[in-house]
């Protein structure tokens, strides 16, 4: 069952014990000082598990990512606050593969996470370590994914919600976050949400499943565990082997880190004997900056509203960072919702409605397909990391409209004529 012994820093590697209080979710204070900020990690004891039990016990557990509870911060499942979330379908798009010269393409569909979103494996995991702890108000700023898994967990474990969020956030997105129970509030500017949350922290022991630090670093590290099973889930799909590429939307990193530290765990245990490279599909670029500055610094890049609303950071992190330079990925800048949109429309027509926010990583794989850097002998998998119906607004602007037809079959011919271009 999972064992955190210790911490380590993502950025330095200083180790730290797990009695720091609140400070642990600020990151590693020599990091701070130095002025790069860097969340902590949480470090497994990992000894003494045999590869072929462990497989052999994880299958014959339950369908939820608690069925991987040896890389999860609880030593028994019915501690876990859980709603079933993870073990999410992976569907391989064969037109897609073929169309963009891949050997495989798979899209792994965490929409079909409880709340819609990948960010319930962090909620499930920093819920269940939380409820550990003691804690009794939980906290986050989000533009809505965030927020919504976080509100839904704490509900599930009985505890109380505060959310900051901005006011230009889709009202799906609102409306979510306040019907789990959350007590939602919205700040004027993005960075007074961390120093409220920040706030909570220090005066009313609140403990907060998100960023609270400016710049940021990252989520709580014993939420971000939550996401190494998005790792384990592959490699377990794919018959205990890695794929060759994932690509991973991301915004602080906590998802592509963490799913970094799975894939690592499951070779240091034996359950694989690789790892995938990793591409961070981002909206405005500062990963992929970072990576051309020779001490590979973050580097604070130009935002606008976008309608991957809930990636369009200014600024990634050190974790993130470390999970692609790690697995020998790299970072893909998007910056276009043009070709987002077009992509999200793209993934319809295969009976797919994702948030535009998670196309990233689809067109992210479109792009390197174009560049040649993956192809015909690679196994890709694309996460899908939200559902499009958080904003169906944004998406309805690039449809046609409705055409209304009476009982006329002629009004009809020429209503799907004129508006899809169909002859019946
Ligand atoms: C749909 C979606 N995809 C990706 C991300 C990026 O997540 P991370 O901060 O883990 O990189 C977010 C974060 O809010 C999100 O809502
Ligand atoms: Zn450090």
């Amino acid at each position: 069952m999972g064992k955190v012994s210790g911490l380590e820093c993502v950025r330095c590697g200083r180790s730290y014990g797990l009695d720091m209080g609140p400070a642990v979710f600020e990151g590693c204070p020599e990091c701070a000082k130095a002025g790069q900020p860097a969340n902590l990690s949480t470090v497994y004891d990992l000894s003494g598990l045999d590869a072929k039990r462990l497989a052999r016990d994880i299958s014959a557990r339950p369908r939820t990512m608690w069925r991987y509870i040896e890389f999860l911060p609880a030593e028994r499942l019915d501690e876990a606050v859980t709603m079933h979330e993870g073990c999410t379908p992976m569907v391989r798009l064969n037109g897609l593969e073929e169309e963009l010269g891949l050997g495989r393409l798979y899209v792994k569909q965490e929409y079909r996470n409880p709340t819609g979103s990948f960010k319930d494996r962090l909620a499930s995991s920093a819920l269940t370590h939380a409820v550990r702890v003691g804690a009794k108000v939980i906290t986050t700023s989000s533009t809505g994914n965030h927020g919504s898994s976080s509100v839904a967990y704490s509900s599930r474990a009985g505890l109380d919600c505060i959310v900051f969020t901005m006011e230009s956030v889709p009202i799906t997105m609102k409306v979510l976050m306040q019907v789990y129970g959350g007590k939602l509030v919205a700040c004027e500017k993005g960075p007074d949400r961390w120093n409220l949350t920040y706030w909570g922290i220090h005066e009313r022991g609140w403990y907060p499943t998100g960023n609270c630090v400016n710049p940021p670093i990252g989520s709580t590290p014993f939420g971000v565990d939550g996401y190494k099973t998005m790792g384990l889930e592959i490699c377990e799909d794919l018959g205990w082997r890695v794929p060759d590429v994932v690509v991973q939307p991301t915004a602080f990193g906590d998802g592509i880190y963490g799913m970094w530290k799975g894939f690592s765990e499951a070779r240091q245990v034996g359950l694989v004997d690789s790892t995938p490279r990793i591409y961070a599909a981002e909206m405005f670029g500062s990963l992929s900056k970072g990576l051309l500055d020779p001490e590979k610094r973050l580097a604070e890049v130009d935002t606008r509203p976008t309608a991957a609303f809930s990636i369009g950071t200014s600024i990634g992190t050190h974790q993130a960072m470390k999970a692609v330079l790690e697995s020998g990925g790299g970072a893909i800048a998007i910056g276009d919702d043009d070709e987002l949109l077009e992509v999200q429309r793209k993934l319809g027509k295969y009976g797919i409605f994702a948030e535009a926010s998670s196309c990233v990583s689809v067109a992210a794989v479109m792009r390197l397909a174009a560049k040649g850097t993956i192809g015909k002998s690679d196994t890709v998998v694309a996460v899908l990391t939200s559902t499009g119906q958080r904003d169906p607004w944004t998406t309805q602007s690039r449809m046609p409209a409705v055409p209304v037809v009476g009982a006329d079959p002629a009004r009809l011919a020429e209503a799907l004529k004129g508006t899809y271009g169909f002859t019946i």
